[in-house]
């Protein structure tokens, strides 16, 4: 089965926070960011495999700082790690500054699993990490893994 970098997939999509995009408070709403962040992981996935993709569970969706009407949100997709049929996407959000420094406003580490012509799991194409950066993302997902094994385990 063909092998991928990290590269081959990474996604960056560009959002202008707009009216409809607003909670009550005036702030980007989080359900409209987790769609962002939800489709940025999904095409990760997509390039990877080159097949259908469902999104299994989400977790560290951690909103740090709020966005605001006009803001530039950045969001940046990359795999971190494939097991036999699932795969591993972070995506960093950030907003971006009229002179491009980007701020991180949001991390989530999102988990899908590819499906085969049946709808069943299917076997994914291995990643190639080659950075110290990737090796990295690779072990940290490895225990990432075996906590939401656990949690599901446990029927969190
Ligand atoms: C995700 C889904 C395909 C897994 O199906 P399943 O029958 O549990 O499959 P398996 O037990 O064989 O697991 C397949 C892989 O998914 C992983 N997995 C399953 N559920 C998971 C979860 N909740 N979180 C993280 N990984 C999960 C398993 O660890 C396994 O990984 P591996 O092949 O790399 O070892 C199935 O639960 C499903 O279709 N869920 C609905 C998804 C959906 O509709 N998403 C859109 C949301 S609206």
């Amino acid at each position: 089965m063909t092998e991928r970098k990290v590269a081959d997939s990474l996604v960056e999509t560009i959002h202008m926070v707009r009216p409809q995009h607003l909670n009550s408070a005036g702030r980007l709403f989080g359900g409209t960011l987790m769609q962002w962040i939800d489709e940025v992981a999904g095409l990760v996935a997509k390039r990877h495999t080159h097949m259908n993709i469902t999104t299994a569970s989400v977790d560290n969706l951690n909103f740090l700082r709020s966005a605001f009407q006009k803001d530039v949100v950045v969001l940046i997709g990359k795999m971190t790690y494939v097991g036999r049929t699932s795969m591993e996407v972070r995506v960093d959000t950030y907003v971006e500054s009229m002179d491009g420094v980007r701020k991180p406003i949001n991390r989530a580490y999102v988990t899908l699993v590819a499906l085969g012509e049946d709808g069943n799991p299917t076997e994914v194409p291995k990643l190639i990490t080659e950075t110290p950066g990737e090796k990295m993302e690779w072990e940290g997902a490895l225990k990432r893994r075996e906590m939401r094994d656990l949690r599901r385990k446990e029927g969190f």
